[in-house]
């Protein structure tokens, strides 16, 4: 069953941390329900998001990508063109404020593409807190432009040569430093994992994006699309563009997936697609596995859809049927970035590259022009390009 209050999402999410932290996190969940309903909390957050982030963001129609492919009307969610890039920013404005309703001083947090870490550099930035982002380094090396970034902001850029060197490592270590310093510090989780209050708590400060989307195509065509696609790392941008959705079942919900190197390759990161159920930083969702059983190492060149597990809400969406999946490899995102950077003149992260690649693949769907599709562009590719230039072209 799923209940919000405990973080149960069907058989997936809860809390699986050791008691002192759980103590902390069950605070935190108390003073987040606490807050989400006071009208100071959702003015504060709507004004951040007007004022600050840039919102609403644009619900462009891509009218030469639509004729190329020659079926339904193609829209794009215009995350790319909020503020620091991505759709980022929508979570850390909201986790923001919490932190500093709990008179927290110093922000941490995780990064894999560096989005992430940019929008907690930002707000930490913003509202005068100190900010320790934890980064892997075999993602620094693929994410530059980033790292500068978050200095310049005044964040201290923690480099985490454990293990892979990605995002799962950049977490494993960044809750160790939370553990240690949680009197004065406040984790700032960047997607719609971990342990409960955050899968919910992110979805919430996401879920702008689709209730924009619903509101935008309804003036603009008259009735709700036909299909809505987003890539999926950890599932905060897809959460943000499906939510609003759900109830409506009229609307198709596409979750597209890293398939890196190929779905038949050990190097992906199909959590949704290949994962099974068990437990990974605190929370239970479908994660991939390895031949020995063990927690496996997910891959792909888009840095923050590397990780081997998934949203909690997502992989309850996927085991009742809610949401289709699809994926698209390396190579079909960098054909993607290319495609739609000619034809519209809007160049996407590699991450969102993803879903528009998934339009390019042949479904046999979206074929009528009646039908809209929404693709959720979450960020602009302006991180990526000196990446897909100099080793994946
Ligand atoms: C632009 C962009 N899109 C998507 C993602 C994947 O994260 P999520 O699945 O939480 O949206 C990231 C993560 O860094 C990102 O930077």
């Amino acid at each position: 069953m799923t209940n919000e209050t405990n973080g149960n999402f069907g058989d997936f999410g809860g809390t699986y941390l050791p008691e002192f932290l759980a103590d902390i996190l069950g605070e935190l969940a108390a003073k987040y329900d606490e807050l989400k309903v006071t009208k100071e909390f959702q003015d504060e957050l709507k004004a951040l998001y007007k004022n600050y982030a840039g919102r609403p963001s644009l619900l462009y129609y891509a009218e030469r990508l639509t004729k190329k492919l020659g079926g339904a009307k193609i829209y794009l969610k215009r995350e790319d063109l909020n503020h620091t890039g991505a759709h980022k920013i929508n979570n850390v404005v909201g986790q923001g404020l919490v932190a500093k309703a709990l008179g927290k001083k110093k922000l941490i947090a995780e990064t894999g593409a560096g989005q992430h870490g940019v929008a907690t550099a930002t707000i930490a930035a913003y509202l005068n807190l100190e900010c320790d982002i934890y980064m892997g380094a075999r993602d620094i090396d693929a994410q530059k432009p980033n790292v500068y970034r978050m200095k310049a902001l005044g964040a201290n850029v923690v480099h985490v040569t454990a293990g892979q060197g990605t995002l799962k490592d950049a977490v494993d270590v960044a809750l160790g430093a939370y553990a240690q310093d949680h009197a004065n510090s406040y984790y700032l989780l960047g997607s719609a994992v971990g342990p409960h209050p955050y899968p919910s708590m992110v979805r919430d400060f996401q879920q702008v994006i689709s209730e924009e989307i619903k509101a935008q195509i309804q003036e603009l065509e008259g009735k709700q699309p036909t299909a809505v696609i987003a890539c999926a790392g950890g599932g905060s941008n897809a959460l943000g563009a499906f939510t609003a959705f759900i109830p409506d079942e009229s609307v198709e919900l596409v979750a597209v997936e890293p398939a890196g190197k190929g779905a038949d390759t050990d190097r992906h990161g199909l959590a949704l697609g290949k994962g099974s159920p068990d437990m990974i930083h605190g929370f239970k969702t479908l994660v991939l596995h390895d031949e020995e059983g063990e927690i496996g190492e997910s891959y792909s060149a888009a840095s923050g859809l590397d990780y081997p597990g998934i949203s909690p809400i997502l992989s309850m969406l996927k085991e009742n049927g809610r949401l289709n999946l699809g994926e698209a490899t390396d190579k079909e995102a960098v054909d993607a970035f290319i495609a739609l950077s000619h034809l519209e003149g809007i160049i996407p992260a590699l991450e969102s590259s993803h879903a528009v690649a998934y339009l390019f693949q042949d479904h046999g769907k979206y074929s009528n022009p009646d039908d809209i599709v929404v693709v959720n562009l979450s960020g602009r590719g302006d991180k990526d390009v000196e990446n897909v230039f100099e080793n994946l072209m």
